[in-house]
């Protein structure tokens, strides 16, 4: 393994990954490709930018002439694929991006991984395939009942890798991660949002009564994750990889207003999303077989978080003052109004 392309790595996962890699692996070459959707943003690898073994490419995962070019170019020899439209909200709005980049885009990145002989292709997936658990931990022989646009297309492009594998010997491997939280997470997602709106003393909207449960997981602990299942993952091995952190929405919200240090006021119980699965919980014990464990407790993890957001306000400050804030009326206006 010597030259990485990392797809999505503009992103949140994606670019935390970006610099755990290059930090870890002296000898490996990045070739980051992304299309800049809304939640890629170069800003998060500004600290690598002048990096030799850091390339930026311009692309999206559906363009198969593209893609075969940056692949045969660079001599890539590894494909590690974060590229999704990653958010539940706006599946349910408009699924039809999930649908190209999630399933077709995978397909593509698949072909060109089985024509090229790259030695590896590592899909990051998503506890969300498995859909809600009312007691116990989802193991990976359990069956997919995804509930979301986007749980479901992130799905289909698993069981389109499970294919290339059975079907072509492509050298697979997947990681289910869990809920995750940590710096360069676009503000839709409900810790960066309840973050930066505690900050700004704005309302907290929790969906419904706030009892449903995540397994959250910190980002480094996802990449570590994802380095671990990559290195040392069996050929066609599915990893699931959870923060092994049950909490509770309303906890997770609580959480975040004492570390910002606000009222427990500013909560506003909102419409609830449809669909919403009430329960993810992942037994992660094939891959702390291979040596993963978490390195953080959620509690530390989540005030080292919200430290970042509160340091770090020329980051997202022009993200919530731009695209978002079209998206936010869209998504919370009614469901606000609803209420009063
Ligand atoms: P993100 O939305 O922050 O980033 C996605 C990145 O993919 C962005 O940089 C975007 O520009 C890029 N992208 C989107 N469409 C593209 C296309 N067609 N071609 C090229 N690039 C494209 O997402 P994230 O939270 O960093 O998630 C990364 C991956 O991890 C996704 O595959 C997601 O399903 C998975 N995942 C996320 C979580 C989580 O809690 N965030 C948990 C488990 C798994
Ligand atoms: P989210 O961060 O969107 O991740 P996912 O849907 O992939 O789990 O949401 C996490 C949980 O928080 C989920 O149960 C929905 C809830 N949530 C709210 O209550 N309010 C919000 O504004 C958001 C974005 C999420």
């Amino acid at each position: 393994m010597k030259n990485i392309l990392v797809t999505g790595g503009a992103g949140f996962i994606g670019s935390n990954f970006v610099h755990y890699i290059l930090d870890k692996y002296s000898s490996y070459n990045l070739f980051v490709f992304d299309k800049l959707t809304y939640a890629g943003n170069l800003d998060n690898l500004s600290e690598v930018q002048d990096n030799p073994r850091y390339v930026f490419v311009n692309g999206d995962i559906a363009d198969r002439e593209t893609v075969n070019e940056v692949v045969i170019t660079h001599q890539i020899d590894t494909i590690v694929n974060f590229a999704a439209e990653s958010h539940v909200d706006r599946s349910i709005l408009s699924p039809d991006a999930f649908i190209q980049t999630d399933i077709v885009g995978t397909h593509v990145l698949l072909d060109a991984a089985r024509d090229h002989k790259l030695e590896r292709l590592h899909q990051v997936s998503t506890d969300e395939v498995y859909g809600s658990i009312v007691e116990g931990r989802f193991k990976e022989g359990d069956v997919f009942e995804p509930n979301s646009p986007y749980a479901a297309s992130k799905a289909g492009a698993e069981l389109l890798v499970r294919a290339y594998h059975e079907t072509y010997g492509l050298n697979t491997v997947v990681t289910r991660g869990s809920n995750t939280f940590g710096p360069y997470q676009y503000p839709e997602k409900i810790a960066p949002l309840f973050i930066t709106n505690a900050i700004d003393n704005e309302s907290l909207p929790l969906y419904g009564d706030g009892l449903q449960v995540r397994d959250w997981l910190y980002v480094t602990d996802h990449c570590s994750g994802i380095d671990v299942a990559l290195h040392q993952g069996a050929p066609g091995g599915v990893y699931n990889l959870g923060g092994g952190n049950e909490r509770t929405n309303i906890e997770v919200t609580e959480l975040i207003l004492k570390y910002v240090d606000k009222s427990r006021d500013l909560i506003v119980s909102v419409e609830d999303r449809p669909g919403h699965d009430q329960r993810y919980a992942l037994d992660s014990s094939l891959l702390m077989s291979l040596g993963w464990s978490p390195s953080k407790t959620f509690e530390e993890a989540l005030e080292s978080t919200v430290k970042w957001y509160q340091d770090n306000e020329r980051w997202w400050r022009p993200i919530k003052d731009g695209e978002f804030k079209e998206y936010y009326l869209k998504q919370y206006g009614n469901r606000l109004q609803s209420r009063l």
